[in-house]
């Protein structure tokens, strides 16, 4: 597969999904790099996500609808099947919702607020505001960073509080200790990544991973 590398967890029979597109891979590089300023950071984070959701809704169903072209009438694919839900994990997910949302403008879209403890590295949650209809929808979650997994195993467990029932994960960088907390708790759910890394620091940093997704996103260190 040229755009994709996919695999299958032995483990959780999970799947990581990491899109090897040259166009993406250019633009991740940039934001690994310490000089990418805040402004181009965030514009990169949309654009790679943008290029994440082309791969996570390769599925998406389509049925064929009959209309004229201005030539001549045709039957034509339209998307079809369940509705979209987009949920961000504030706050760095939001960048990539804010994105993703103008490719499916009739998406639904969610919030849920967490953030690590810098000490203990488990989320802590204080926000959560979902679409009603979402045990309905295909939801995909975002989040750029998949480190310890705490963060998303949360966020997915309140997704499924909620009665979501078809998850996606998209991450712009992931790490094996993440995917295999994701798999473990939440076994039927995929993960979208552009790259998985070595591994955690002992910050719970990823390594060499992109720094703090957040704070280069909202310049706020
Ligand atoms: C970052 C990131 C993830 C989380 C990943 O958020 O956006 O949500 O860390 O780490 P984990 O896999 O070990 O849970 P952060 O906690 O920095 O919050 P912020 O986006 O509000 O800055
Ligand atoms: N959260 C981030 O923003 N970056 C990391 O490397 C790990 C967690």
């Amino acid at each position: 597969m040229n755009a994709a590398l996919s695999a299958v967890d032995p483990v959780a029979q999970a799947q990581v999904t990491l899109v090897k597109h040259p166009l993406l891979q250019h633009k991740l590089s940039l934001m690994r790099d310490a000089r990418t300023g805040v402004k181009e950071f965030r514009e990169l984070a949309g654009e790679v996500s943008l290029l994440l959701a082309y791969e996570a809704m390769r599925d998406l169903e389509t049925d064929l609808v009959g209309f004229d072209t201005p030539i001549e009438h045709g039957e034509f694919p339209m998307l079809s099947g369940k509705k979209l839900a987009l949920v961000a994990i504030l706050r760095a997910g939001l960048v990539m919702t804010e994105a993703v949302v103008d490719l499916v403008p009739a998406a639904k879209v969610g919030h849920i607020g967490l953030y690590r403890d810098p000490q203990t590295l488990k989320p802590v949650a204080y926000y959560a505001k979902l679409p009603q209809d979402i045990a309905g929808r295909r939801v995909f979650l975002t989040d750029p960073m998949l480190a310890t997994g705490g963060s998303a195993v949360a966020a997915i467990q309140t997704l499924k509080d909620a009665g979501a029932q078809s998850i996606k994960l998209m991450c712009i960088l992931v790490v094996p200790e993440g995917v295999a907390a994701v798999h473990a708790a939440h076994p039927d759910v995929d993960i979208i990544a552009a790259a998985i890394d070595k591994g955690l620091n002992d910050h719970g940093y990823i390594v060499p991973g992109l720094g703090d997704a957040g704070d280069r996103i909202y310049g706020t260190k």
